[in-house]
């Protein structure tokens, strides 16, 4: 029997899409090795958003290269971004890779896995398949991600999504309800609705099919059986007083929002044409803040994008500070051959990016640890993930507000608890589960 094993890099999409490939590789008879060197299919589901994650997955290929000398019928699949971005040159430039396919086009992976010799061994281009109608393997039993949409609209100057992942298409609401109920009735309990921009989800539809954003939340919400929804990514332009309020109102809507804000300074904002400046920003944060006190917030910086002065870095500084985030995602700029930002003049110095970041990283860490301590004697409802890795007799799980807590005594994965909790650092809480009293 032939056995695969999928690496995945790069963001939620790419977990999602590798489920994907996993349940298609499963139907077409295949089993999944429980290591990468008893795998005779090997894919990679690859990511290209910075330069270094191609550097990543060369090592990776080299790697396969050299096992492919002592074993012939090893097989190299590459899916995703990266695939998408180099397309056929992927078979000049790593002749041993047998396959490829983009992130539009998962559906083909077993054509072309099973191409006879010198028929098309790549499938790029086209976003005519959402891997969410292909068969899916779920890496957790009562987690599972919902796709809204691929693509995107937005034009970031910095960014290569929308070039290796196409422009938006909003799937039909009818087949997000029809999964999102077969998952509740499969005992999912929490949802992580997916798209490069949630919010906008919904546009592209036909007037008669249209639904929103928010309707998508609050016709989620209903569904018995789903106990938390949260979703990623919402671009803050399009954070829109519906969104807001159907979070508050819906109980399975989690209290808790990653929302990128990607620099400080509203000059850079602009080259970066995100269309919204830090003052906006800070007033979004503002609403929704008042809706949902309790709020975790999460965002995502660039530090170093081309032109950045240190008085736009302190900006960046500066807007963190005044919300106070719960955590954040920092990426130091990486110029993207084919964005309009590769373009740009005024690129920064590594040894100046590096600086920057460090400082960041540090602001970071301290909101963040202020953030978890403020919950110390607060309940936390958990929902457990089982045993914690390095201690077995400890369980870890996720609050509503998405942070990972350690709890005792132990609760079965799938079970939600409360914590009450006693302790944190900057990247946990941890508390004694509190025994519910049955009369
Ligand atoms: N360089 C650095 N970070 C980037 N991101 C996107 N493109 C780049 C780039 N060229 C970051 C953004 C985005 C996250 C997923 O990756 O912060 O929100
Ligand atoms: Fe995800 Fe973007 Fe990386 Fe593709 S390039 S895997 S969409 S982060």
């Amino acid at each position: 029997m032939q056995r695969f094993h999928v690496t995945t890099f790069g963001c939620q999409m790419n977990v999602h899409d590798s489920e994907r490939i996993k349940g298609m590789l499963e139907a077409a008879g295949m089993g999944e090795a429980p290591a990468e060197d008893e795998a005779n299919v090997l894919v990679f589901n690859t990511c290209t958003i910075r330069e270094r994650a191609d550097d990543r997955l060369v090592q990776h290929l080299n790697a396969a290269r050299i096992r492919k000398e002592r074993e012939p019928d090893l097989r190299v699949v590459v899916a995703g971004c990266w695939a998408e971005s180099v397309r056929e040159a992927i078979f000049r430039d790593f002749p041993w890779v047998d396959a490829a396919v983009g992130p539009g086009r998962i559906g083909a992976l077993q054509t072309v896995i099973t191409a006879p010799a010198g028929a098309e061994r790549g499938a790029f281009g086209s976003f005519d398949d959402f891997a969410a109608d292909l068969p899916k393997r779920r890496e957790r039993h009562h987690q599972a991600w919902l796709q809204l949409s691929m693509g995107c609209n937005s034009v970031c100057s910095y960014c290569i999504v929308p070039s290796v992942r196409g422009r938006e298409r909003s799937r039909h609401p009818r087949d997000v309800l029809a999964e999102a109920r077969l998952l509740a009735a499969e005992g999912v309990t929490e949802v992580t609705m997916l798209g490069q921009n949630v919010n906008s989800y919904g546009r592209d539809l036909p007037p008669a099919e249209r639904c929103t954003f928010a309707e998508m939340l609050r016709a989620v919400d209903a569904i018995d059986g789903i106990n938390r929804i949260r979703f990623m990514s919402p671009h803050p332009k399009d954070m829109r007083g519906d969104v807001i309020e159907a979070m508050a109102e819906c109980d399975a809507v989690c209290n808790q929002l990653h929302l990128p804000l990607q620099s400080g300074s509203s000059r850079i904002l602009k080259q970066m044409r995100r269309t919204y400046d830090a003052d906006r920003y800070l007033e979004l944060v503002a609403r929704v803040r008042a809706a949902i006190p309790d709020v975790a917030l999460t965002t995502d910086i660039i530090v170093g994008f081309p032109g950045e002065t240190e008085a736009d870095f302190e900006e960046t500084m500066r807007v963190y500070d005044a919300v106070g985030f719960d955590h954040a995602y920092t990426f130091i700029y990486s110029s993207r051959a084919g964005t309009e930002a590769a373009s740009f003049d005024g690129h920064i110095a590594d040894d100046v990016k590096h600086e920057r970041l460090s400082r960041l990283v540090e602001l970071v860490q301290q909101h963040a640890a202020l953030r978890n301590a403020a919950l110390i004697g607060t309940v936390q409802e958990v929902l457990s993930d089982g045993p914690s890795r390095r201690e077995p007799t400890v369980f870890r799980g996720k609050t509503r507000g998405n942070k990972t807590a350690l709890f005792s005594p132990p609760a079965p994965a799938g079970t939600i608890v409360s914590v009450q909790i006693e302790q944190s650092t900057s990247q946990t809480l941890r508390g004694t589960q509190a025994i519910p009293v049955t009369a």
